[in-house]
């Protein structure tokens, strides 16, 4: 396989049985919120309220909030996909109405460019699209390397430079780099995903041309 630095659909690992899918959609649809909601622990659940500027217009960025999947998906996970996970959950872009979190659905839309705070690298694997053609989108910092710290959050997006985008396929394992800066856009809808998230490459899929980052590049 190629080596890459974005992503790499990784269509040959097997598709999640439809009983640990239904178990992952009711976790979603329980309109409980994910246990850690109340402890505001970002680096489990990044359910807080932000804003960011897109061509000059400030949006709310989209929420994501995820529920582990631990307790059920540890064994499948180990035995057909790896066992070097650091976390397994499944998000939902839609924040139920009746959620204190809740804001309007035409607010869901938009996501502020962003390297992950809780994992290098995931494996994804979308259950449910609203619409289909959600993207997901990499950009750089001009003046920064392409391969940033954990968790750097983009406010002020307009001077960065787009990469690229793609549209995922759903009931497909992807690995995404997240170290890059990057978004899920154009959600009108839900977009439910699978994660397991990474510290190293289980799979020697990416390509590492420079430390992660922070610093610029004179
Ligand atoms: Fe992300």
């Amino acid at each position: 396989m190629e080596k890459n630095l974005f992503y790499v659909v990784m269509d040959h690992l097997p598709k999640i049985p439809q009983e640990l899918v239904d178990i992952a959609l009711d976790r979603v649809k329980s309109k409980e919120l994910p246990a850690t909601a109340s402890t505001h622990q970002k680096d489990q659940n990044p359910i807080y309220e932000r804003n960011f500027t897109r061509n000059g217009v400030t949006k709310l960025s989209r929420s994501n909030p995820r529920w582990g999947l631990e307790d059920v998906f540890s064994d499948w996970i180990n035995k057909n996909i790896t066992t070097e996970w650091k976390q397994l959950g499944v998000s939902t872009s839609i924040i139920l109405k009746g959620s204190p979190h809740f804001v309007s659905e035409e607010l869901n839309v938009d996501q502020v460019p962003h390297t992950d705070e809780t994992r290098h690298y995931t494996l994804m694997y979308l259950l449910a699209k609203g619409n289909e053609d959600q993207y997901t989108s990499w950009y750089q910092e001009p003046g920064y390397p392409l391969q940033r710290k954990r968790d750097v959050i983009m406010w002020e997006s307009d001077h960065l430079k787009k990469l690229g985008s793609v549209i995922f396929p759903t009931q497909t394992w992807v690995m995404l780099n997240t170290n890059i800066l990057h978004n899920a856009e154009n959600v009108k809808n839900e977009r439910i995903a699978i994660h397991v998230g990474l510290e190293v490459d289980p799979f020697g899929v990416f390509m590492r041309t420079e430390p992660y980052a922070d610093t610029p590049v004179l």
